[in-house]
């Protein structure tokens, strides 16, 4: 099985690029924060702080999640719900990267995660995919752009769905994501030592992909 692994900080861009490289590649495209989303949506559905690491490990034996994929698009499935759309609030995202700090939920979601990649060629994107879940991934990508291009991208998104937003919100919240990834103890947002960094700053979405896709043909071809 072939495994392209892409990391990198919030808001670089991971998901829409890594989504269209896999389906030009013909791979399964894997977004792995989708899971750490799930487990803060249920903790915060159970009215449990998602940073309280004592309340949130006793109820992880209850989190049932599956990602099922139609068509290249994945769906979150929590219990018997599919939790795709409810799980991209920003409520969310600050809960998903607190529970991702608890090491015993990056223990659970290890092997889901894993058991993807055994049966399926994939582009996965997360922060620890070339370090920790697939260390052995064929390429291995980092990544980012400034924050403040970052921002501006979220901000130009969640305007768009119509949401009511503030850019200096959205910027202090994606910093504050930042330093959580990354000063955690557990598996913290760090480019794996055989990454290739991608900055995509002043980069088109289009030209960000393309730069992607050829970073990863030129790699697969070499390897
Ligand atoms: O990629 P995202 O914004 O959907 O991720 C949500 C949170 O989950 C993010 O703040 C950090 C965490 N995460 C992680 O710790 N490890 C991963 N492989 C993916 C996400």
């Amino acid at each position: 099985m072939i495994a392209i692994a892409i990391d990198g900080p919030a808001g670089a861009g991971k998901s829409t690029i890594a989504r269209r490289a896999a389906a030009e590649l013909g791979y399964i495209y894997v977004d792995t924060g989708a899971l750490y989303r799930a487990v803060g949506l249920f903790m915060i559905k159970k009215g449990i702080s998602p940073s309280d690491s004592a309340a949130v490990c006793p109820l992880l034996e209850q989190v049932q999640i599956r990602l099922a994929f139609q068509n290249g698009e994945q769906k979150v499935l929590l219990g018997n719900g599919d939790v795709t759309g409810e799980i991209r609030t920003p409520e969310v995202s600050m809960a998903a990267s607190d529970v991702s700090a608890i090491p015993e939920v990056r223990t659970f979601l290890f092997s889901l995660q894993q058991n993807i990649a055994k049966t399926n060629n994939v582009v996965m994107d997360g922060r620890d995919i070339g370090t920790v879940v697939l260390p052995n991934a064929q390429v291995k990508i980092f990544l980012t752009a400034s924050p403040e291009e970052r921002a501006k991208r979220r901000f130009a998104e969640m305007k768009e769905k119509g949401e009511p937003v503030v850019f200096e919100e959205v910027l202090a919240d994606l910093k504050k994501r930042d330093y959580n990834d990354s000063h955690r103890t557990v598996a913290p947002l760090v480019p794996a030592e055989t990454a290739i960094v991608v900055d995509t700053t002043g980069n088109t979405l289009e030209q960000s992909v393309e730069k992607l896709l050829s970073i990863i043909k030129s790699n697969l071809n070499e390897n």
